[in-house]
């Protein structure tokens, strides 16, 4: 149904309900602090009808796999009508789902198939620009005067916002693109086929209002932001994080609050931690901007920490990390649908990430690096546990990549970020499972290769492998899902002299006041037998009490069969923290006294065959 809305004789901005909603899930106002999200692309899951294409129907045949994993929410990027010249990120039309992927009703039954099994649905909302084919851009261009002249950001010159960076610096020489048929130059912070709205224009803001209402109308649980920073511009800034667009995602948050309270909106801001922490609104309020944001400065540190063999990676851009307000919380993540961004570190730190992870120019883009995680770490199923076990207890929300569960790789001789968004992987059978279709019509080849190909990585030949990446991944997640003080727990670093090792108390207090710690530690070499601990390369133990002795006693040795050892040595009667210090990192305690008796064995040479590191374990 449509329904047209005349705000004025020159404007007609479209309100649209949808004919059919989703069951809603029950109103909660903290699922994503707690949450373990999973991206999957829709074309990438399943096929149903065999046309190459994955489809909304494939994704809700797959559900059941995901209940099993144990994953809480899923994030589906653009699957809008559009072009699909940038992944579904140009889109043609905000009200359609793209034909291949199926109908708005078959997104509704996702939606209600999801929630029956207890699975949330995300989906990205591309605010700051549209694809060049948009009806809306069409007649701008056509038409300056007309009721869309003003929907984008239109100049006689290209001179205004000099010095604005290019993102897309692989593709694009500037921000602005001349259009032939208007004879005005456009804005546009990433592809020239992707013009940015004009913010400005008061109609502009009420169409995406009403975009948002319509999608949670239908159901979902919440939107990923996609490039948010962007929303306006001034000359003599970078044009990014102005006021003007925090007051929009203002005015945005209310609406959801009021009209549709226990619905997410989760940032990607790819901004320093202290630039980051704006886009959660006032802490007073306990947050009225957006209830999540990407820790994008982590993710590369994680990389870099590991090879350096140091924890000053990881520790130091925790310790920069300003506390967040209470209702809020850091999404997570190691691999995406992108490339792994090299925004936020120094050029020195990108020419040792290069170096140590891209040696191969094809795998590099834009400045970072477009590879999934296990060929990242050359396939080292100890490495991947490492660095698994690192999101799943470092503070927020972790963020799994569709395909990492399994170690699935990618094919850097693919164009753009292509080569991280193949099929995914299901069995043996044709086309890894994933469609019937002849190859040739697969949207993008399915992997194949002596490792990475889908005979050797599949979802089937994994469940029937106690041991596989997939099964210890999903008891991972199990073992999350067990200690709350994982996901809302407070951070303390337990600082050591040993600067391989990297541990961390994570503890919360429930609303009986009863106490739970998790104390964690690992050594970033990932060849290295780490402590005493039975377990592979790094421990856990969780305690339980409402007693702060008990809880300091749980503090000395690293893991349940670990005697104590510098990383993990008492350092006092842990204090009991208000509710509002969740998630909040906090500054490391001084570093305790060295104790001889107790060392981190390094004798074992890297080529000994010593398990390799892992932070949690399936018994925790
Ligand atoms: C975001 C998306 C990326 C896309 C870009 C432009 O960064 O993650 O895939 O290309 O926005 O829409
Ligand atoms: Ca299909």
């Amino acid at each position: 149904m449509v329904i047209e809305v005349l705000r004025d004789d020159r404007l007609a901005i479209e309100v649209r309900s949808p004919a059919r909603r989703a069951r809603p899930m029950a109103v909660s106002t903290d699922w994503y602090q707690r949450a373990v999200f999973y991206e999957v692309l829709v074309q990438a899951f399943f096929d149903s009808n065999d046309d190459g294409y994955g489809d909304l129907r494939g994704l809700a045949s797959k559900l059941d796999y995901l209940q099993w994993l144990g994953v809480d929410c899923l994030w589906l990027p653009p699957f809008y009508d559009s072009p699909r010249r940038d992944g579904g990120y140009d889109i043609r039309d905000y009200y359609q789902v793209a034909p291949e992927y199926g109908t708005i009703d078959d997104f509704v039954d996702l939606v209600d198939a999801a929630h029956d099994r207890g699975i949330r649905i995300i989906i990205d909302l591309v605010l700051n620009h549209t694809s060049d084919t948009h009806f809306w851009f069409q007649e701008s261009r056509r038409d300056p005067t007309g009721p869309y002249g003003d929907y984008y950001v239109w100049r006689d010159t290209d001179t205004e916002y000099a010095g604005v960076r290019v993102i897309f610096s692989d593709t694009e020489t500037s921000n602005w693109t001349f259009d032939p048929v208007r004879q005005q130059f456009y804005w546009h912070r990433f592809y020239s086929h992707q013009p940015d709205l004009n913010y400005d224009n008061p109609a502009v803001q009420e169409e995406m209002l009403n975009v948002v209402r319509y999608w949670l109308d239908l159901g979902i649980d919440g939107f990923r932001l996609d490039a948010v920073t962007y929303l306006y511009e001034r000359e003599g800034t970078d044009c990014a994080n102005l006021p003007e667009t925090h007051a929009y995602l203002k005015r945005l948050r209310k609406m959801i609050d009021d009209e549709y309270p226990g619905r997410i909106m989760l940032a990607e801001a790819n901004l320093w931690p202290s630039e980051l922490v704006d886009y959660f609104g006032d802490p007073a309020t306990g947050g009225d901007e957006c209830h999540m944001a990407f820790h994008f400065p982590l993710m590369p540190r994680i990389f870099m920490a590991v090879k350096r063999e140091s924890r000053a990676p990881i520790s130091d851009i925790i310790k920069q990390t300003p506390p967040i307000p209470a209702k809020c919380q850091w999404g997570t993540f190691l691999r995406n649908h992108d490339e792994l961004t090299l925004e936020m570190v120094t050029g020195e730190e990108r020419d040792y990430m290069h170096q140590h992870y891209a040696e191969d120019p094809r795998g590099r883009l834009n400045g970072g690096i477009r590879r999934r995680l296990a060929p990242l770490l050359n396939s080292d199923r100890g490495q991947i546990k490492l660095f698994t076990s690192l999101l799943l207890s470092l503070p927020g929300s972790p963020v799994l990549y569709y395909g990492d569960e399994i170690g699935m790789g990618d094919n850097i001789w693919l164009p753009d970020r292509d080569g991280v968004r193949t099929p995914m992987q299901w069995s043996v059978d044709r086309n890894g499972g994933f469609s019937r279709c002849d190859p040739s019509k697969l949207y993008l080849p399915v992997n194949a290769g002596w490792v990475y190909g889908y005979q050797a990585v599949n979802v089937e030949r994994q469940s029937d492998q106690p041991d596989s990446l997939l099964q210890w991944t999903r008891q991972m997640l199990a073992v999350r899902k067990r200690h709350r003080a994982l996901a809302l727990g407070t951070y303390e670093e337990l600082e050591g002299s040993n600067p391989s090792v990297l541990a961390f108390l994570r503890e919360h207090t429930d609303e009986h006041g009863e106490t739970e710690t998790v104390r964690a530690c690992t050594t970033c070499p990932a060849t290295r037998s780490p402590c005493s601990s039975n377990s592979p390369g790094g421990s856990t133990a969780t305690s339980r009490s409402s007693s702060p002795a008990a809880r300091s006693s749980r503090r000395s040795g690293c893991g349940p069969t670990c005697s104590p050892c510098p990383a993990t040595a008492p350092t006092g009667s842990p204090s009991r923290r208000p509710a509002s210090a969740r998630c909040r990192p906090r500054v490391a305690p001084p570093p305790p006294r060295p104790r001889p008796s107790c060392s981190w064995p390094r004798a074992s040479p890297p080529d000994a065959g010593v398990r390799k590191d892992a932070l949690l374990t399936p018994d925790d």
